[in-house]
């Protein structure tokens, strides 16, 4: 069995954050979100793991190296178009070879069915499994029709509803995949769509199983998934303390906090919460439920709730921020003695602000 993680695509809806940096790079309760596939990948025992790099290819080789610090052996296979998830399979097959394979999507995660699914499949003779999981609002998905316990049609953002059975992007594979994605046109979207392939097969008599997802999944497409998955892992944070917390600070709930990190005395922290290496929560501060705060931030004096700091930022105001991601090496500071009082920005392209 081999993997295919995907990291490629343009991740346009969450600019201004992937501007600089690609999306599978950013972090999920402080851990970039591609490992998370990466980590399914390894738990099924998979060693020899295909990444498939984009574009923006920023820390993604940093992180991952040739995978022996995570006892796997990786292969980048560049697609510097994202002309499709059909199209990263098709380039990756010498890669591939005869064996049968998994491709996870660098943006889904899915809470531990891989490593059982990986197994099954291996075991079966189907050509195809795909791991399904009920949604709200299915056109903006693949989507798939079952009648009597069996697939009968696969659509890419249908138009129409014909049901609410979503593909999450987890997809395991043998080689009849390949003639599947050849027969494949680009679509209105101008991509190769693997749901397209997957019907393909289908219609060549293909046997296609399926399995719906048990525990949770979510795609990272937009900043509220984001938000939503950061919620989703820090449920499940087990506390651990490596850095120092000051006398006289109230912590409650689990909590993480990194090494060399700080906690002020007067400081509060209400977890699931986790607290990056070597940052600072002052005195006043507030870090309240379903925040991560990444590594060398300063936090003086906010409250922040249900929100994502990414490293080397310093929020020193006075001021309540939920619901937010911000980036790398922000400001966001009061400047009480200025005027024209006022708020005072500068913020890059496609910033979203809501006062
Ligand atoms: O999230 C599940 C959905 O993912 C499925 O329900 C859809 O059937 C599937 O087409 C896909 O839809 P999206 O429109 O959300 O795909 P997106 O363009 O966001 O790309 C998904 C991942 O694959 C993302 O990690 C980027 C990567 N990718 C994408 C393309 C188009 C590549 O590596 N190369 C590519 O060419």
């Amino acid at each position: 069995m081999k993997g295919l993680l995907l990291t490629g695509g343009h991740g346009t809806r969450l600019r201004p954050l992937t501007y600089t940096g690609n999306k599978h790079m950013l972090p999920i309760a402080n851990k970039p979100m591609l490992m998370y596939g990466f980590d399914q990948i390894r738990a099924a025992g998979i060693k020899e793991i295909g990444v498939i790099l984009g574009p923006l290819q920023e820390g993604i080789v940093d992180a991952l190296g040739d995978g022996s610090k995570f006892g796997a052996k990786i292969t980048y296979i560049n697609q510097p178009d994202p002309k499709g998830i059909a199209h990263a399979v098709i380039i990756s097959r010498d890669f591939l070879g005869n064996s049968p394979f998994v491709v996870h999507l660098g943006d889904n995660l899915l809470k531990d069915s891989v490593p059982e699914l990986s197994r099954e499949f291996q075991k079966s003779d189907s050509d195809a499994t795909v791991v399904l999981t009920r949604v709200k609002d299915p056109s903006r998905f693949g989507v798939v029709q079952i009648e009597n316990g069996k697939i009968v049609k696969l659509v890419e953002k249908p138009k129409q509803y014909i049901s609410d059975l979503a593909l999450a992007g987890v997809y395991f594979f043998r080689q009849t995949i390949f003639p599947a994605i050849e027969k494949l046109k680009p679509s209105w979207r101008n991509e190769l769509e693997i749901t397209e392939a997957i019907q393909n097969l289908l219609d060549a008599g293909g046997k296609i199983t399926y399995h719906e997802v048990s525990g949770w999944w979510k795609d990272t497409g937009r900043p509220e998934d984001i938000l939503e998955a950061n919620q989703l892992v820090l449920k499940d944070l087990k506390p651990s303390t490596k850095g120092k917390i000051d006398e006289e600070v109230s912590i409650s709930g689990s909590v993480e906090v990194g090494e060399g990190a700080v906690i002020r005395r007067g400081a509060s922290v209400r977890g699931p919460v986790v607290i990056g290496e070597y940052s600072e929560i002052g005195g006043g501060a507030y870090i309240g439920p379903y925040t991560s705060i990444g590594s060398h931030v300063k936090i003086q004096g906010a409250e922040i709730e249900n929100s994502i700091v990414l490293d080397g930022t310093v929020i020193d105001c006075r001021e309540r921020i939920v619901d937010s991601i911000i980036g790398k090496n922000s400001k966001i500071i009061s400047e009480h003695a200025y005027r024209p009082s006022g708020r005072r920005f500068v913020v890059g392209e496609s910033t979203y602000v809501s006062l």
